[in-house]
């Protein structure tokens, strides 16, 4: 029976939207993926392992009483009576997060249960270099230890150095918008480097830049919330530079690494197709949100990256016309169609592709597994047309802190009760454990 009411033109996707039952579906398929294909979860330090020192906890303290006030506007009626924790002052404080910092190797155990072949995660500034020249050595034991207890479970680390939190003394010389940050951010990657030296392959230098200076310097919601168009150009300047030298700093310790850094990109389609301003606003959505960074990294990258969560249909001054037929509990639009589209822009690079992040909110855990499997369908399409994809990163592998938003919006393979701690792993987490270990999504 098909589903109409999804409309989809794509036949791949009609099938998919017939269900998986493979059983009762004579056009069942197996798609299968490019051997040594890597299958992970992401995370990030902030996010998940408590007890950070860092701009954004100070910035928590000092906003979640706004935050919990502007729920009642921000939110639908919705989602506020689904997650009333929103209404909670504690919900915006990162605390204690999920406490990987000590459950690291129980969270491990159920990545390899899971049948992950491959981990992201960060470290965290903040903990390495808490005054400008000071590196904790008990810090950067305990991160060895990380990358180890990954290596032992046979997984790869795909490791972070700038997932958006900065250590104190960098934030108050201005963060990003300093132009020291540069040589600091580049000397502190080269440290990593050289720490963890024959541990790590995969060195992924800052995260999403482009998020950071949307929501940091334009729209100002995040810290250090400076609304300044003249100093968001002057990040990308900053953050490019810092990708390039340490870029350059990991390579002077090991030329058999491979650095890149995490591009969150932006689907933009033009509502009106035959509309010139409709079209001039993708074009010119596609330069800030798409290609302006990747640009100022030219050659400084051994491998491009894709974390996708948003499609937008585009009308000049009007964004949001997106049809929304299927939303996360975030009121995000599950559009898994888009990661096809972009994973053939970025082809056109000419490098390798991970996927380091792609998932949603989705906290009783209904759409997770179609969510997992249309946005592989599409991926392997991509494959199949000759983009050489090489790993697939669901985020997340657990519940975690959602910056500005908190604790409410489930992002996780692994549900996290944040009162003891207890994980359990989600229904979904179990499917895409078997298409991680056959290496084919059955649809
Ligand atoms: C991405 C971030 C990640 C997480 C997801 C939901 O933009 O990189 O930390 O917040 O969104």
């Amino acid at each position: 029976m098909k589903n109409k009411k999804l409309k989809l033109s794509n036949e791949l996707v009609q099938k998919n939207a017939d269900g998986f039952n493979e059983s009762n579906n004579p056009e069942s398929k197996k798609l299968i993926f490019p051997s040594g294909f890597l299958w992970g979860a992401s995370t990030a330090a902030h996010q998940v392992e408590g007890n950070m020192k860092n701009n954004w906890t100070k910035w928590e303290k000092e906003n979640a009483e706004r935050l919990v006030k502007e729920a009642k506007t921000k939110w639908q009626p919705w989602q506020q009576k689904k997650f009333p924790e929103m209404f909670e002052p504690k919900n915006y404080i990162s605390g204690q997060a999920c406490d990987q910092y000590h459950r690291y190797e129980e969270d491990f155990d159920i990545v390899k249960k899971l049948n992950h072949n491959a981990h992201r995660f960060s470290i965290e500034w903040s903990r390495i270099e808490p005054e400008e020249g000071r590196f904790d050595e008990k810090e950067i034991k305990h991160y060895r230890k990380v990358i180890q207890a990954l290596r032992a479970r046979g997984i790869e680390p795909f490791v972070t150095l700038w997932h958006w939190t900065n250590p104190q003394w960098i934030e108050e010389m201005g963060g990003p918008t300093n132009k020291k940050f540069i040589f600091y951010f580049a000397r502190f990657a080269e440290l990593m480097a050289r720490e963890f030296f024959g541990l790590v392959n995969f060195w992924l230098t800052i995260n999403e830049p482009t998020s950071v200076i949307s929501a940091s310097y334009i729209s100002g919601i995040w810290p250090p919330q400076k609304r300044n168009p003249l100093i968001a150009l002057k990040v990308y300047k900053i953050l490019s530079q810092a990708h390039n030298q340490a870029y350059e700093t990991i390579h002077s310790v090991s030329q058999n690494v491979q650095v890149g850094f995490a591009n969150v990109l932006v689907y933009l389609n033009p509502v009106n197709k035959s509309s010139i301003l409709d079209r001039l606003t993708v074009k010119i959505g596609n330069y800030f949100a798409n290609r302006k960074f990747l640009n100022m990294t030219d050659g400084y990258n051994d491998f491009l990256t894709l974390q996708y969560y948003f499609h937008f249909d585009v009308a000049f001054l009007a964004t949001n016309n997106n049809k929304n037929e299927v939303v996360s509990d975030l009121g995000w639009e599950v559009y898994p169609e888009g990661i096809y589209h972009l994973l053939k822009n970025l082809g056109k690079y000419n490098l390798p592709i991970y996927i380091t992040e792609n998932g949603l909110a989705d906290a009783e855990d209904e759409k997770r597994e179609k969510f997992i499997k249309d946005s592989l369908l599409w991926t392997h399409r991509a494959i199949n047309e000759g983009i050489d994809v090489r790993g697939y990163f669901y985020w997340s592998l657990i519940d975690n802190f959602e910056w500005d938003k908190g604790f409410w919006p489930r992002f996780g393979l692994v549900e996290i009760n944040y009162k003891t701690q207890e994980r359990k792993i989600r229904s979904s987490a179990l499917e895409y454990a078997k298409i991680c270990q056959e290496n084919t999504v059955k649809i």
